[in-house]
């Protein structure tokens, strides 16, 4: 049973945003789709927890996506499970319009293509390795290397280091990573990543432990990547300043849902669920919004609320907005639908839906 027939959606209700039934969907251009993935964890304490509740996510080649949402709204469980190290309860990941493979052959072409870079540079590279030796690693994995054919393991290896913007790269073959700097360790691990020639990276919080001068260099390369290599990329912060800087479209996630999606500039400019206009309103670059300050903490995935997710702190409900809108009563008890992963700019949002339903003068 698809997550879309494990909560139904309510078509018919003030919340129902625009949702495409499966049977209308278009052809998918996407290089990586998640259609409706629930991924669930067991607790020790025996509850079970809906890390990911029906989630719609697509990144198509050479596009730049990223998923924001603060800690604990399942960015990372979703990435993990993009990469196939998670598996989803209900719901499917496909890649190029297939379902993720299963055989370990396949998953090994799979992860080939689709390369993970993870936020704490200096844990994830081996500190007995030299760069040289983690760089070459996945070339050596995935049998890259053909000096016959004129593709000698250190010529991708230099090639890596270059495009990750090391240059030149022979004078760091045989340092360690505590000889690198924060910046410096983590363009090994995206060399580490090019070096297997992948069509998609996801990025973990790639730039949250750098400091500001090197964030912007290290922001400039994935940009770069992406113009000259057509790399996408999946990057996944809690930075929506960061993602203003380099996504072409963003998912906002809240408690193991997309609430609101699309271009960049239209969430950036135009957020339509209170959650993300909670999370603008306090980034210092954006001084339009008044600043929010979200109440309490994002809730236990144990304990999903019902109606919207967002309800026990959403701003809108708490100040009136909804009661006047005639949605209070929506928010607290009426499920929303997963919004499709497409290029329109939508919001899982009650009020969002009476505010931009066909006739309502746009705000
Ligand atoms: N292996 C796991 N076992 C139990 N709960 C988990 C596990 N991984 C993640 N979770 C829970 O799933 C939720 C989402 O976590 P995560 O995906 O790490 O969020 P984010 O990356 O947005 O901070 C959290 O409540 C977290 O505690
Ligand atoms: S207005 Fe209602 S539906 Fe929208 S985010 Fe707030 S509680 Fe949720
Ligand atoms: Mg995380």
């Amino acid at each position: 049973m698809s997550a879309r027939e494990a909560e139904p959606t309510p078509h018919s209700t003030p919340g129902s945003s625009p949702a495409t039934s499966p049977g209308e969907r278009p052809q998918s251009r996407a290089f990586l789709e998640a259609r409706g993935v629930v991924v669930e964890f067991a607790t020790r304490s025996g509850s079970v927890a809906r890390a990911l509740d029906g989630v719609d996510l697509a990144v198509a080649p050479g596009e730049i996506v990223a998923v924001v949402g603060e800690s604990g709204s399942g960015k990372t469980t979703l990435a993990r499970t993009l990469m196939g190290l998670e598996r989803p309860v209900a719901g499917e990941v496909s890649v190029g319009d297939r379902p993720m493979p299963r055989s370990t052959r396949a998953m090994r072409t799979f992860r080939r293509k689709v390369q993970m870079v993870l936020q704490d540079a200096s844990g994830s590279l081996n500190p007995r390795q030299t760069v040289y030796e983690s760089v070459a690693e996945g070339i050596r994995l995935h049998r890259l290397a053909d000096a016959r054919s004129g593709t000698a393991e250190a010529d991708l290896v230099a090639k890596a280091l270059s495009d990750a913007g090391l240059r030149p790269p022979q004078p760091l073959y045989l340092r360690y990573p505590h000889e690198l700097s924060g910046g410096q360790r983590q363009r090994v691990l995206i060399a580490g990543a090019l070096a297997v020639r992948p069509d998609l990276i996801i990025a973990d919080e790639p730039v949250s432990s750098l400091d500001a001068s090197i964030r912007g260099e290290l922001l400039a390369l994935l940009l770069r990547l992406r113009d000259e290599l057509g790399l996408g990329v999946l990057v996944i912060t809690h930075d929506l300043g960061l993602a203003w800087n380099i996504a072409d479209r963003i998912a906002v996630m809240y408690l193991g849902r997309v609430v609101e999606q699309g271009p960049t500039e239209q969430v950036l400019e135009h957020p339509r669920h209170p959650y993300t206009q909670a999370l603008l309103s306090v980034v210092p670059e954006i001084d339009r919004l008044e600043p929010q300050v979200l109440r309490g903490e994002i809730p236990d995935p144990t304990r999903i609320p019902p109606g919207c997710r967002f309800h026990p702190r959403c701003p809108a409900l708490a100040e009136g907005e909804s009661e006047r809108a005639g949605v209070a009563d929506a928010c607290r008890g009426v499920p929303l639908p997963v919004l499709p992963a497409d290029d329109r700019h939508a919001a899982a949002c009650h009020l969002d839906a009476v505010r931009h339903a066909p006739g309502t003068p746009a705000s």
